[in-house]
């Protein structure tokens, strides 16, 4: 059976059919997902009932894996349901228990519910994420994606002159602290999760398009007053994250969805999180470099 794509918004994101995720696929077939991935940024795969050991598998064909750890969450490794290079972003423990209110890791995770791009705060950042649905709420819990390259390519001038070879800081310190919860990190978490430089505009490898690299974990602009970059990047981040550069992806169970975390951010609307289980589990492609680098040379 061929893949077919199938546009979900006039600029991107795409429904693929057609294949079955946890077989291995040919090298035809994953060259056919690069492509996609390429021109629609996230792909949707419904009805793809895997294992985690399959979707590591299915993963690690499309590149090495990043390994989740203390750089990445607070979780401490006793504590860990989920085993191997799998995250766990679901509302549960390993108990299976739902977090309560006041469970420090259903803080910490709140965090994916700001606009953000995968492991920013990494020196290498993410490539693609690979999100599966095993259990999905009856409403709420939409993942929004915005489209980065719609969102530079709608610039104006003068805004793309401003911003050619910035270098902004990016930390989970960052995004925490805008919901109040960077008080609540340790020493160690602090040192775990000191900040990274990253490029505040991209270039992609393939196609050559420019994109915003924008996150929540953006907290400074080298060389800038923090007050006037954090203002900077609060309207970067409105002007693209306006509707028409932003696909809701409402889940179905077993549906797996990819985004290429250099030309898109993503972030989780809100559901009855503390009363219904939510079971994401995500696979993580490493980027290939540093991305402040790429400003330098
Ligand atoms: C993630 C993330 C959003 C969601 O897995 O990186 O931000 O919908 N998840 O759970
Ligand atoms: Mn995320």
């Amino acid at each position: 059976m061929a893949m077919t794509f199938e546009r979900l918004t006039p600029t991107f994101a795409a429904v693929v059919s057609g294949v079955d995720l946890s077989q291995p696929l040919s090298a035809d077939a994953i060259d056919a997902i690069h492509a996609g991935m390429d021109e629609h940024a996230v792909l949707v795969f419904h009805d793809q009932v895997l294992t985690d050991e399959q979707q590591i598998r299915f993963s690690q064909s499309l590149g090495p894996l990043e390994q989740p750890g203390a750089a990445s969450n607070i979780t401490k490794p006793e504590d860990k349901r989920l085993k191997g290079p799998i995250a766990d972003i679901s509302n549960i423990d390993k108990d299976n228990r739902l977090h309560g209110r006041d469970d420090r890791q259903r803080l910490f995770n709140l965090g994916n519910r700001l606009w953000h791009s995968d492991s920013s705060f990494r020196s290498t950042p993410a490539k693609y994420s690979l999100l599966s649905g095993r259990v999905v709420p009856p409403s709420g819990g939409n993942t929004e994606f915005a489209d980065m390259r719609a969102a530079y390519d709608a610039l104006d001038d003068d805004t793309r002159a401003e911003i050619d070879g910035l270098v902004c800081e990016h930390s989970l310190i960052y995004s925490r602290g805008q919901l109040g919860f960077a008080d609540d990190l340790t020493d160690e978490e602090r040192r775990n999760f000191a900040p990274v430089r990253q490029a505040l505009v991209r270039r992609h490898s393939v196609t050559g398009r420019k994109s915003l690299y924008l996150s929540s974990h953006a907290g400074q602009i080298v060389g800038w007053p923090i007050p006037e970059a954090r203002l900077f990047l609060r309207d970067l981040i409105e002007h693209a994250t306006r509707e028409r550069f932003v696909y809701s992806h409402k889940w179905r169970q077993n549906d797996l969805v990819i985004w290429d975390n250099r030309q898109t951010m993503h972030r989780v609307r809100a559901y009855r999180d503390t009363s219904e289980v939510r079971d994401m589990r995500r696979t993580t492609v490493a980027g290939d470099g540093e991305t402040a680098e790429q400003v330098a040379a």
